[in-house]
């Protein structure tokens, strides 16, 4: 069974490059951002603060939380709905990294990640899946890229939708990147067990094709 581990910060890229990795091997895509947004989501929806952890862990313990694979991608439903693009605004981005810092939060959600992942494999893309969440899988990528670089695609991603101006989506995201960072449950961090792959140059595809190759050759032990 095969899981390829794809960490880094936010907006570089990793979406893309996993779920083109994932097609490519015919095994389900599972972006874990989405399950800390889902709970960030829903503690919004409840006027619950995210930093209070005590808040967090009542939350997380009634609420119902599952993933559903469609289109061979996994997709959060909390409570019956799914919130689907609701995840992506900048309000509940600054949310989920005020959550992703409970180590309650993070054991609830790193045991369903497994569960997931033992049933087919996956291509699984996160903060600490290579650190934490699989440590033992032999295909752990650290997607990395100057900050300016990452708040640009953010921006073209936001494009249309609720968009704060730029210098306040990179001091945003500087303190975003600092709180994955500095957090000490399963802090955003690489080892030498990671290949560091630079996405400032080359697109998705180039990037994608070198996971692969990468996987296929330790699979044929080449
Ligand atoms: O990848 P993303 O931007 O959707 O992640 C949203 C937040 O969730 C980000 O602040 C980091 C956190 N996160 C985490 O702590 N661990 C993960 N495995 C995935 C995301």
């Amino acid at each position: 069974m095969t899981v390829v581990a794809i960490d880094g910060p936010a907006g570089v890229g990793k979406s893309t490059v996993a779920r083109r990795v994932a097609a490519q091997l015919a095994v389900p895509y599972l972006d874990t951002g989405s399950m800390y947004r889902a709970v960030a989501w829903q503690a919004l929806e409840e006027g619950l603060d995210p930093a209070d952890g005590k808040a967090m862990g009542r939350l997380i313990a009634r609420l119902r939380f599952e993933l559903r694979t469609r289109n061979d991608e996994a997709e959060v439903v909390v409570d019956g709905e799914i919130p689907g693009v609701r995840l992506r605004s900048p309000r509940v981005d600054v949310a989920t990294s005020r959550v992703a810092v409970h180590p309650a939060v993070r054991s609830w959600l790193v045991a369903k990640q497994r569960e997931f992942a033992a049933r087919e494999g996956a291509v699984v893309e996160g903060r600490d899946i290579g650190t934490v969440v699989f440590p033992d899988t032999p295909h752990k990528f650290y997607l990395d890229a100057p900050l300016e670089v990452r708040a640009e695609r953010r921006l073209r991603q936001l494009a249309g939708r609720e968009c704060g101006d730029r210098g306040r989506l990179l001091s945003e995201m500087r303190a975003r990147d600092e709180r994955d960072i500095g957090r000490s449950a399963s802090p955003l961090k690489r080892d030498e067990t990671y290949k560091l792959i630079d996405t400032s140059t080359g697109d998705a595809e180039q990037v994608a094709d070198r996971i692969l190759r990468s996987v296929r050759a330790a699979a044929t032990g080449s």
